[in-house]
């Protein structure tokens, strides 16, 4: 690993500290760096998450939240992604491409909710948001909704300081549900389903929606 000189705020990118040409061994001790440091990104932002969790609850007696999930990409599946996007295997490709190493879900029980937490977390001091997909306005084509963000946060270390990419899905109890049940049965492409079955969960998922809107205005 290199260290480069840092930009004026002081941090640097984390792809800078990977040499640009090293080859991606998931089994060597830069990948066991890298995913420490992906798993402090999730720390970081986990903790922010839960305070305005608590905060809300405590504070305002609203529950916004219902809870937070986290994961680390497994490196088979960081593998499998940059293959199929033809990458070369450099753990500079890894970095600048592979957006969902670290991921944060939040689940909350309301529509409304989901753009009330994006507001929070992008008005969070340091917090940048690189992509934006709102897929809760616009559905995907599978009925799939969830609002994603691809987020840069920083990462303080005692001897470094740099930007690290993790990707947050915000999502309501509804959402979730459908999404657990359908990536299960279909978004993995060993298992095919026929068209029947896929225009099904088109339909659960308009269910969803409808369920999800009169919710919120029961409450
Ligand atoms: P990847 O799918 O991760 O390669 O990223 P992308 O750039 O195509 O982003 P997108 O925002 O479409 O999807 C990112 C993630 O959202 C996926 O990894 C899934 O967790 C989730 N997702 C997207 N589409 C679907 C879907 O149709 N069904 C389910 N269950 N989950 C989905
Ligand atoms: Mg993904």
């Amino acid at each position: 690993m290199i260290q480069k000189k840092t930009k004026e705020n002081g941090l640097i990118n984390l792809g800078d500290i990977v040499e640009q040409k090293e080859i991606l061994d998931t089994n060597d001790k830069t990948f066991e760096k890298l995913m420490f440091i992906y798993s402090i990104a999730i720390k970081e932002l986990k903790n922010k998450i839960e305070i305005i969790k608590d905060e809300f609850k405590i504070l305002y007696n609203y529950e916004l939240i219902d809870h937070i999930d986290s994961r680390i990409k497994e490196p088979q599946s960081i593998l499998n992604k940059m293959e199929n996007r033809n990458l070369k295997l450099t753990y500079h490709n890894m970095i600048e491409n592979i957006n969902d190493i670290a991921g944060i879900r939040i689940i909350c029980p309301l529509k409304k909710d989901i753009f009330t937490i994006k507001e929070l977390i992008q008005n969070i001091n340091g917090i940048h948001i690189l992509k934006e997909k709102d897929y809760v306005t616009y559905p995907k084509k599978s009925g799939y909704s969830s609002y994603h963000l691809i987020l840069e946060i920083p990462v303080i270390l005692s001897k470094s300081k740099m930007h690290v990419k993790l990707e947050l899905q915000i999502r309501t109890i509804a959402m979730d549900f459908w999404a657990n049940l359908e990536h299960k049965i279909k978004y993995k492409p060993e298992n095919e389903i026929n068209e029947k079955e896929s225009k099904e969960w088109i339909k659960c998922a308009k269910l969803v929606r409808k369920l999800d809107n009169k919710i919120m205005l029961l409450n």
